[in-house]
């Protein structure tokens, strides 16, 4: 309540620099692959599940509450938070892609963690609760529906599939059970409107233009849309050997040209700004058997809506015709949709003015990737802030900030929460 919100601050509230960076190294040996140095905890695989351990394991330690919602979401807050409303929500997710990297989002959930932990040790208490989530599967990597967690909360549900399928065509159901969410009942985990008085999500740039700018912290004012598609084509599986060329419908040959035809789709024909093929499952994978089954993704990339329905539409007609070229069956088994958002044009002065009181030198800028904040802004005001990344590369091994880097971003989530909560 405003009264307990004018109390007097034991400024300047403090990262604790060693906890964050012990969590980001802990955190990033889960999934590990010793050969590569890449990360891998797929939405709702095993390795996830222990990345989930860890996090609610080191709240509890910290003396904080977790809890999970239907979606598999981490939700966590202070022990003596009373659920009252409005929230001030920061997170990410921990999830990742195949052979990511130890930071692209997990930055953000443990920069939030430790926002919390230490507001608790200073017993602050504002004008909001304060809560970090890890949203789940926002990477979408195993399971093809990217920002599955954040689109639960944000009442996105008529946009998932009923029956979640991984891309072995194993049900959600289970994996999403044993995380302790429920498939039948996440409508009970949206956000009620007005509840999240706002959204602060903190990550990586994941591009080059901090680096190469020499500058500390990002300001991001608007995050591209994407459209991500799951594609089946479907040909005749047959012997390598025995069955004529013409006689043949190869779903290979026929993903070799929908391939090449999404890459056009922003290579020549500029209809959308990126768009990538970036997963390919043949079946039966076999050297000798004509491929019966193609299984791919198309991700299409843009900051203007009606750009990115132009390249859906276009693909989607470019697949209909190589359909008929090559004989196969060609279809839409899945599709995610995310809005370009704008983030709040509030949160981000809060964000320079907390930047700029702690020293740091900020610019602004777009965001290439997506994220879970694109999702809750259809429900709260969002805003990010975007560190450094070395080399400007992402979803690789490679992968990396500097430390001083990593807490002027953690300084600063805490100092722009205060701001809000304060209020
Ligand atoms: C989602 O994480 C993306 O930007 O690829
Ligand atoms: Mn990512
Ligand atoms: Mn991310
Ligand atoms: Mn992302």
């Amino acid at each position: 309540s405003r009264s307990v919100a004018r109390r007097v601050l034991p400024w300047p509230l403090e990262i604790n620099s060693d906890r964050l960076l012990r969590r980001i190294r802990e955190l990033g040996l889960i999934g590990r692959n010793s050969a590569t140095g890449g990360i891998t905890r797929t939405g709702f695989s095993a390795t996830d599940r222990e990345g989930r351990d860890y996090l609610i394991n080191e709240a509890r330690v910290a003396g904080l509450v977790s809890r999970v919602d239907a979606a598999g979401n981490i939700l966590i807050g202070m022990a003596d938070g009373q659920g009252q409303r409005p929230t001030l929500v920061m997170g990410s997710h921990i999830d990742t892609v195949v052979n990511g990297g130890r930071l692209d989002g997990a930055y953000g959930v443990l920069a939030a963690l430790e926002v919390l932990q230490v507001c608790a040790e200073s017993d602050f208490h504002g004008s909001c609760e304060l809560m970090a989530v890890a949203f789940a599967n926002e990477e979408g990597a195993l399971f093809p529906q990217p920002f599955f967690g954040s689109m639960v909360v944000s009442g996105r549900l008529a946009d998932l599939p009923a029956e979640p399928q991984d891309h072995h065509g194993h049900s959600l159901r289970e994996p999403l059970k044993q995380v302790g969410g429920d498939l039948a009942t996440l409508d009970g985990a949206v956000w009620p409107a007005g509840s999240v008085a706002a959204y602060l999500e903190l990550h990586i740039e994941q591009g080059p233009v901090l680096e190469h700018g020499g500058h500390q912290i990002g300001v991001v004012d608007a995050i591209t849309g994407r459209c991500i598609l799951t594609v089946e084509i479907h040909g005749t599986a047959a012997h390598a050997g025995t069955t004529p060329m013409d006689a043949r419908h190869d779903a290979v040959t026929a993903a070799c040209r929908v391939v090449l035809a999404v890459e056009s789709l922003s290579r020549d024909r500029q209809v959308c700004r990126v768009s990538t093929v970036g997963r390919i499952d043949v079946h039966p994978n076999s050297p000798n058997t004509i491929a019966g089954v193609v299984r791919l993704t198309a991700d299409l990339r843009d900051t203007d809506s009606k750009r990115l329905s132009e390249a859906e539409t276009a693909i989607r007609d470019t697949m209909a015709s190589l359909a008929e070229q090559t004989g196969t069956e060609i279809t839409v088994v899945s599709r995610v949709r995310s809005a370009p958002v704008s983030t709040s044009a509030e949160l981000r002065t809060s964000i320079r003015q907390s930047a700029a009181e702690l020293g740091f030198d900020h610019i602004t800028l777009p965001s290439g990737a997506g994220h879970d904040a694109q999702m809750v802004a259809g429900v709260a005001p969002i805003a990010m802030i975007f560190v450094p990344s070395r080399a400007g590369v992402s979803h690789c091994p490679e992968e990396e900030t500097d430390a001083d880097h990593l807490m002027a971003g953690a300084q600063v989530l805490l100092r722009t929460a205060i701001h809000i909560a304060e209020l």
